[in-house]
């Protein structure tokens, strides 16, 4: 048997391949000098553009640009009121950011658990917990993968709630005859570079309502009633402070590259779905690999941000943490996505939820990998992942 690189054999590679990276060419770097050489880098013309382009691309008629994923979280809670002694119901297993968003406001995030196939929030989790406190849900399209829309309407509806999605993972992804970005009350996206595409840092909310969309506008900049090209344009000096914002705003040059790198979107995501296809076929007959699973109902289209297995760990004689290690040493740059939030120490000291709060959630993160995964990966990368996870598991098989 093939003596794998933690144990002293010879790597499949000699550099590390990261789980994901941005691509940016040289035309992505001229649209930007142009701007950098413009009189205006920031709150003009091109941040204007990326939102239409945006909305344009995801079928609403608002979307808003701001500093990070994260600020247009916080400003989607914002928007429909989360304040002091309100609950929303998020999803266990999320990047952190998710449910902080709601503690900004002064709000209680309350964890449901997901999906173990697919790690999308399960929506009879949601119902069973429906307080007289609750006041949204926020869905995460994990992966890449739209949740179930049509169950989580229903609920809101139901039960007066918001429906927020964070699509941090999803742009370009689809259900039924909506695009992700269209299918919920306020829809947050995230632009770092590790995501679809990226403005360096930067975020997105798209919805339909036009008051969301004005007053998140104006709680990016301080809260503040007046940009200064609008003041400019009246004529005056005068400003009116409304109520308490921030300075989220993003720049003129980040919105450039924002616009540019969408116009590859479409190309990136069928790579993406290449890429997904080929590890699946490799991964058919491994007994110890499962994929997650891509949902067929409701003509969902994944947007792949994330290629996730789950171990048979019962099958393997390591635990996670040393299946992590051998990943590294061949030179395969694999994560884990995530760490039930709640079980962050923050989290653990700040609210009474226990261990063992959201079962499948927890028995998935300590079972689950993220292989790499991004456009700009060579065909070779592809196979030496693939045979990375053949020689890994091989080796530590129970036979
Ligand atoms: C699910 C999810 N939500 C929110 C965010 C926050 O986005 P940003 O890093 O742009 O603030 C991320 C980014 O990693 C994410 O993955």
């Amino acid at each position: 048997m093939t003596l794998i690189a933690l144990q002293g054999g010879k790597p499949v590679r000699t550099s590390l391949l990261p789980y994901a990276s941005q691509l940016i060419d040289d035309a992505d770097i001229e649209k930007v000098i142009d701007v950098l050489r413009s009189p205006l880098i920031t709150t003009g013309a091109m941040v204007q553009k990326f939102e239409a382009a945006i909305a344009r691309y995801v079928g609403v008629e608002h979307a808003v640009a701001l500093s990070s994923g994260t600020a247009a979280l916080h400003a989607a809670m914002f928007a429909i009121g989360i304040q002091s002694g309100d609950e929303v119901i998020v999803p266990a297993i999320t990047f952190v950011a998710s449910a902080n968003c709601i503690v900004y406001q002064g709000g209680r995030p309350v964890f449901a658990d997901v999906d173990a196939d697919t790690l999308l929030i399960n929506p009879d989790s949601v119902e069973r917990l429906i307080t007289t406190k609750t006041r949204a849900i926020i869905a995460v399209d994990y992966a890449g993968q739209a949740c179930d829309y049509e169950s989580l309407r229903r609920i809101a509806r139901h039960y007066h709630l918001h429906l927020i999605s964070d699509a941090s993972h999803a742009l370009g992804g689809s259900y039924k005859n909506g695009r992700i970005g269209s299918l919920a009350d306020l829809t947050t996206f995230s632009f770092h570079p590790v995501k679809s595409i990226t403005t360096g840092e930067g975020g997105m909310v798209t919805t339909r309502n036009a008051l969301f969309a004005k007053y998140i506008k104006q709680f990016r900049h301080h809260g503040i009633n007046a940009t200064s090209a609008q003041r400019e344009k009246q004529g005056s000096w005068d400003y009116d402070m409304q109520f308490l914002g921030f300075n989220y705003r993003i720049t003129d040059f980040q919105c450039a590259l924002g616009l540019q790198q969408l116009t590859k979107l479409p190309q990136w995501l069928d790579r993406r779905h290449s890429i997904a296809a080929y590890y699946n076929r490799s991964f058919s007959n491994l007994k110890c690999v499962t994929p997650l699973a891509v949902l067929e109902e409701d003509r969902r289209t994944h947007a792949y941000h994330l290629y996730v297995i789950k171990f048979a760990m019962q099958q393997l004689d390591c635990t996670r943490h040393e299946l992590f290690s051998a990943f590294r040493a061949e030179g395969i740059g694999v994560n884990v996505h995530y760490k039930p939030v709640y079980l962050h120490s923050y989290y653990r000291d700040a609210l009474t939820v226990k261990p063992g709060h959201c079962p499948t959630a927890e028995h998935v993160y300590n079972n689950m990998m993220s292989l790499p995964l991004f456009p700009g990966m060579a065909q070779q990368d592809v196979e030496d992942v693939v045979s990375v996870v053949k020689k890994i598991t091989k080796y530590y098989a129970i036979t």
